[in-house]
């Protein structure tokens, strides 16, 4: 199991580029299943959550080659609609398999998602919507089995929850709408940057979906999809957690291939922080030269701040000039991250779906263990700004999710060894 040894405190300065998105190539590179024959996807990261899509669609019947960067996914045949928990156990994202299969197959068996280091994570919302378009669904043996023998049927869905819209609700509900007889409309639709890149190379392939980017998408049935070429968005989340690197370090980053009208939530908040965005035509520069300064952040659902962001943030509010308050409003248990923190001489406070940050002088490393994706891309940043050797246990959740982080981090200074133990 790999560790990043990291010391600190470094200044980080220079030019990042990032990586395509995790969270659109996963649900794009399900629909190809859609589309029999050979889709091209270009800009897939390099990541482990990746590989294990690709292992999902293999045993689908699927042939997934990398060449040269790009993802070719033949789904020619498909002829194993079957999500094993062996593989499901491994990421709940492999839920997005369910839709296109009920789609193509007329039937589909997933294995049920259990829970996660950030939370319950339910599929009630996924299961009413393929209900709603006429699947027939029970639970055996912990799998979810779905037939549409007659095929889906369009309908108007309501698909938000407690918690607000779905993001891979809507795509796993999208996807099986694209092939459904008649109009599907979709109200309460998850509006996130990564639903509208695979709504629009849905629509390349040849589906009808109107509204793209609204909480209302409208879906009119087509009897069939092609295959196409499509390069998926930039990793707005990747970006942010670049952005926060440059802030809580009092550096200066450039970030290339970035889109900041996905970060606007983001760069609101940093600019009250303290932090400098500033556009440039390929990205941003972000730099912060002043002290960090307190603010109150709530979680939610596109455009609002988002969930994947609010440990970075926390790591860097640790060190304000003063208190604030972080709510997560999409998975209020998503705080593992904040004993760890603490470890490290932060002074954070839990009180029900909220986090008092007491603004602390300085971080101090310590040997912490890394619980999720983003809790350990906190953790790697509150390392950078700590004095003296962090160690972060269990840097297999930071693959998941970040191409080469530590590569891109060094290149502008960081000082993070990977060691394999
Ligand atoms: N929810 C339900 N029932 C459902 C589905 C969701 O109650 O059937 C609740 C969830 O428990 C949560 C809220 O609805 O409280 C929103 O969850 P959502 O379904 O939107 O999450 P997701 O689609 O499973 C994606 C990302 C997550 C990201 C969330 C929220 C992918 C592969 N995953 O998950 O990304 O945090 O949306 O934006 O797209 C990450 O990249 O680190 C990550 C966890």
């Amino acid at each position: 199991m790999d560790t990043f040894h990291i010391e600190g405190p470094v200044r980080l300065e220079g030019t990042i580029d990032i990586s395509g998105s995790k969270n659109a190539s996963l649900p794009i590179m399900a629909a190809a299943i859609l589309a029999p024959g050979t889709t091209i996807l270009r800009g897939v990261p390099r990541l482990s959550d990746i590989s294990v899509l690709k292992q999902l669609l293999e045993r689908l019947g699927a042939k997934v080659d990398r060449d040269n960067g790009d993802w070719q996914i033949d789904t020619s045949r498909i002829d194993n609609p079957v999500g094993e928990y062996e593989i499901l156990r491994k990421m709940r994202a492999g839920i997005c398999i369910l839709g296109p299969l009920v789609a193509r197959c007329g039937r589909a068996e997933v294995s049920m998602p259990g829970g996660c280091a950030i939370g319950d994570r339910p599929v009630d919302i996924h299961l009413h919507g393929m209900r709603e378009l006429g699947a027939k669904i029970y639970l055996e043996n912990g799998n979810i089995v779905a037939t549409a023998e007659g095929g889906l049927r369009g309908k108007r869905i309501f698909l938000g929850g407690p918690f607000g819209s779905t993001v891979l609700g809507t795509a796993n509900v999208l996807m099986a709408a694209t092939l459904a007889k008649g109009t599907t409309v979709i109200e309460s639709a998850a509006c996130e940057p990564e639903i509208e890149d695979l709504a629009n190379c849905l629509n390349a392939m040849g589906a009808k979906i109107s509204g793209i980017g609204s909480p209302r998408l409208t879906v009119e049935g087509v009897t069939s999809l092609r295959p196409v070429e499509h390069r998926v968005i930039e990793d707005r989340i990747e970006a942010g957690t670049f952005m926060v690197a440059a802030g809580i370090t009092g550096g200066r980053l450039r970030l290339r291939n970035c889109r900041l009208e996905h970060l606007l939530a983001v760069v609101d908040r940093l600019e009250r922080i303290g932090v400098t965005v500033e556009a440039t035509e390929d990205g941003c520069v972000v730099t912060r030269t002043g002290r960090i300064k307190p603010a109150d952040v709530t979680t939610q659902p596109y455009p609002g701040f988002p969930t994947d962001l609010q440990a970075q943030l926390m790591a860097m509010l640790a060190l304000a000039d003063g208190n604030s308050v972080i709510t997560e409003k999409i998975f209020p248990d998503r705080f593992m991250h904040v004993a760890e923190l603490n470890r490290m001489a932060a002074n954070l406070r839990k009180e029900g779906p909220s986090v008092i940050v007491a603004g602390v002088q300085r971080l101090i490393a310590a040997p912490v263990m890394a619980s999720d994706l983003r809790a350990s891309a906190a953790l790697v940043l509150a390392g950078i700004a700590a004095r003296g050797k962090t160690i972060v246990n269990r840097v297999y959740h930071i693959d998941r999710g970040y191409e080469r982080i530590e590569e891109k981090l060094n290149a502008a200074g960081a000082k993070i060894l990977r060691k394999s133990e």
